[in-house]
């Protein structure tokens, strides 16, 4: 702790510049300043370090300013079991109080001490000690490098909500166990009795397993916070967070009124909603948006729980349209894709991580191509052609970096992640759980992708050169796809659910082979039994692949279905977030025994991207959503689905109701907002704003 007394003759008005290497929290006169944690945020931090702000109060007579600086992503335990001091080996804070025409800035005369924060680690927990000897440590030394200071960019972490505890277990090991009903990211508040003297230590876990409190899956990280007081204290984590449902206890019992866990995230404006007539499904929403939640922690990462919890391109990537559905993530995507474009190599490759803490760059399909297709899935969502401008570069020299990889105009080396995670075994190893899609197709189809958003950039600003450029390669590399995937007859050779899929979403099949491609996929589909098999690539496109081509019962099914794997597997067996595997809690209730089973990652959340847009209907037809089409897709067994979004031009909503022997289209559509509506008959109507809705005979599914 950094501390400074000073006097001010009379009572004033006073703003505080502040930001750390490490994580911060600021006193004025024994009050928090501000309501924001796990300040400065988490960046790159050698090229970006964010100044936080606050509007203060000085008395008159003595002031003591006083801040508490730690560890945190800057020189923790960072990233995995491994890491340590990612970008420096000591902890600093700079603070400028400004008032009246007076400036107090940190330097040597501030006093240095220890905290009872004896210490912290964002995977490993804090320790509190109140009755420890907080021992003079001044002098305090004077280096801090500004020249990489911005102002806060996006809105800070905050506590958000609290959640109560649910019910208290005393498990078949004897352990006291708390369970607050909700997987949920954050950290608990214990309040001890007057009368308790002693260490007491709380430690998180996500499930139980046999009915035993279960770290495993939590790999190196601790997640263990531990207080030592006398007496009746309101104790709380300050430089970590934790991915929990369940805590332990230890040294104490308390009664749960003495127990509450705090939800803290990215405090994030709530934009879409959707609610449906059937509870298992508004579940499984539900546990996309608290996966969501929990994974947005100051960056879009991966996870919230164990040794990682790290800004993984692919995932956000997948994620990415949902995420802007759900809330509004423009602020914290600024930050992030400032962060990837200046973590971006000199030749064009990207991080696996944004910050990038591992030293890894490639250029894998999914993961990489998140420079170009975040910043477009922001730009469609949000109109804001700055995404674009922004990453035009990074994305050239991200394609520049691709084609690397290409033998005769086609990539055919380097290293992919693939089909991250897919059921589709034959090459599933715990090493190499890619899935049996050929990595190659897919890495060719998601580049043709890129080129087509590069191409669509430069036409929006006006590079014709780069335009036709990119204009052309998509086309050759079209071209060359058909030529090395198809047979000569136009059927594709490979057989996988996630190669069907991309080759009909990205509209890579020759048109007049669509139609039978869709109807092998559909084929494939119900072989399968209806459950998913594919991965991280296949996954947020199957049910569009599906719907888009003819096959919107095929979807729904799929969407619906109860079995192993599938969506609904998970709601089942009791899940209150989206996990990272299909099979990371087997049906008899046991962990994936491969290991690396989080049961918060949101990937496979990317599902309700398609309830908003096919389901409920609400797909935008300009960015922005500035013009929308609405056109609900009812789904048997779902006798109602509503979605609601706060676009940027106002609410719009859709979705459809069946009454008997009769469906209710339904639609709200702000003023400024072009519209139409396609009918179950076929029908198109221009809509003005307003509310409407359509009564028809029962369409079924359609
Ligand atoms: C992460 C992922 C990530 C993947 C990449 C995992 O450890 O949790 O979600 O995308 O690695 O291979």
């Amino acid at each position: 702790m950094l501390e400074k007394k000073f006097v001010v003759e009379k009572a004033t008005d006073a703003s505080l510049k502040i930001t750390a290497l490490g994580l911060y929290y600021a006193e004025l006169n024994g009050h928090r300043v501000g309501d924001a944690f796990l300040t400065p945020g988490f960046t790159s931090y050698r090229k970006m370090l964010q100044v936080q702000e606050y509007e203060v109060k000085l008395k008159a007579g003595e002031n003591v300013i006083a801040v508490s600086v730690n560890d945190g992503w800057y020189c923790g335990r960072f990233p995995f079991e491994w890491g340590n001091r990612s970008y420096g080996d000591r902890c600093a804070v700079y603070a400028e109080l400004n008032y009246e025409d007076k400036k107090i800035v940190t330097d040597e005369n501030w006093i240095a001490r220890e905290s009872f924060i004896r210490k912290s680690g964002i995977y490993d927990g804090e320790t509190q000690d109140f009755t420890a000897e907080c021992k003079t440590l001044t002098p305090c030394e004077v280096s801090f490098d500004a020249s990489v200071l911005v102002p806060q960019i996006c809105e800070p972490v905050r506590n958000i909500e609290r959640v109560s505890v649910k019910e208290i277990i005393r498990t078949p090991q004897g352990e006291l166990v708390y369970d607050f009903g909700q997987n949920l990211t954050g950290v608990v508040e214990i309040k001890t009795p007057e009368d308790f003297r002693g260490t007491l230590t709380i430690q998180f876990a996500e499930i139980l397993v046999h009915g035993n409190f279960y770290t495993a899956n939590l790999r190196s990280a601790k997640a263990t916070d531990s207080f030592t007081v006398n007496g009746a204290r309101t104790l709380c984590p300050e430089f970590t967070f934790h991915g929990f449902r369940y805590m332990k206890l230890e040294g104490v019992e308390l009664p749960k009124e003495n127990v509450t866990a705090i939800v803290r995230h990215t405090d994030m404006k709530h934009t879409g909603r959707i609610y449906t007539s059937d509870t298992r499904f508004n579940r499984l929403l539900e546990n996309v948006v608290w996966g969501q939640r929990g994974n947005f922690v100051d960056i879009p990462s991966d996870c919230p729980q164990r040794d990682e919890r790290l800004g993984w391109t692919g995932d956000i990537n997948v994620f990415c349209r949902t995420a802007a559905f759900n809330y509004d993530i423009r602020a914290i995507m600024n930050k992030w894709l400032a962060d990837a474009r200046s973590d971006q190599s000199e030749t064009g490759e990207m991080p696996f991580v944004v910050p990038n803490v591992l030293s890894d760059f490639g250029t894998e399909a999914i993961w990489a191509d998140s420079i170009a297709m975040v910043p477009w899935t922001l730009y469609e969502m949000y109109g804001d052609v700055r995404y674009l401008t922004d990453n035009f570069f990074a994305i050239k020299k991200f394609i520049a970096a691709r084609e690397k990889h290409m033998v005769n105009g086609l990539i055919a080396k380097g290293h992919e992640f693939g089909d991250w995670l897919a059921l589709d075994k034959e090459m599933f190893t715990e090493e190499n759980p890619v899935g049996r899609t050929d990595v190659y197709f897919i890495a060719n189809v998601l580049h043709t992708n890129v080129l087509r958003i590069a191409m669509q950039i430069a036409k929006l600003v006006g590079d014709e050169p780069s335009e036709k450029e990119f204009r052309i390669k998509q086309t050759q590399l079209i071209k060359k796809i058909q030529q090395a995937y198809f047979t000569a007859s136009g059927r594709l050779a490979l057989d996988t659910v996630t190669a069907q899929v991309l080759a009909l979403y990205f509209r890579i099949v020759p048109a007049a082979h669509r139609e039978q491609l869709a109807k092998t996929l559909n084929e494939n589909v119900v072989r399968h039994g209806y459950r998913v098999v594919t991965g991280f690539i296949g996954t947020p496109y199957l049910l569009f692949a599906l719907s888009d081509n003819g096959y919107h019962d095929t979807a729904c099914r799929v969407l619906s279905n109860r079995e192993f794997p599938g969506w609904l597997y998970e709601v089942d067996m009791g899940a209150t977030t989206v996990w990272e595997r299909w099979n990371s809690l087997l049906p008899d209730g046991t962990p994936n025994p491969d290991g690396m089973n989080s049961y918060n990652h949101y990937a496979y959340g990317s599902v309700m991207e398609f309830v908003y847009r096919r389901i409920a209907g609400i797909e935008a037809r300009e960015a922005g959503f500035r013009k929308v089409r609405i056109e609900p897709k009812p789904c048997a067994g779902l006798d109602m689905v509503k979605a609601e979004y706060e676009s940027v031009y106002g609410k719009i909503a859709a979705g459809y109701e069946r009454q008997g022997e009769k469906v209710i289209f339904w639609t709200e559509i702000p003023k400024e907002v072009e519209s139409e509506i396609v009918l179950p008959n076929g029908k198109i109507k221009s809509l003005q704003g307003g509310e409407y809705s359509f009564v028809f005979k029962d369409v079924k599914s359609r």
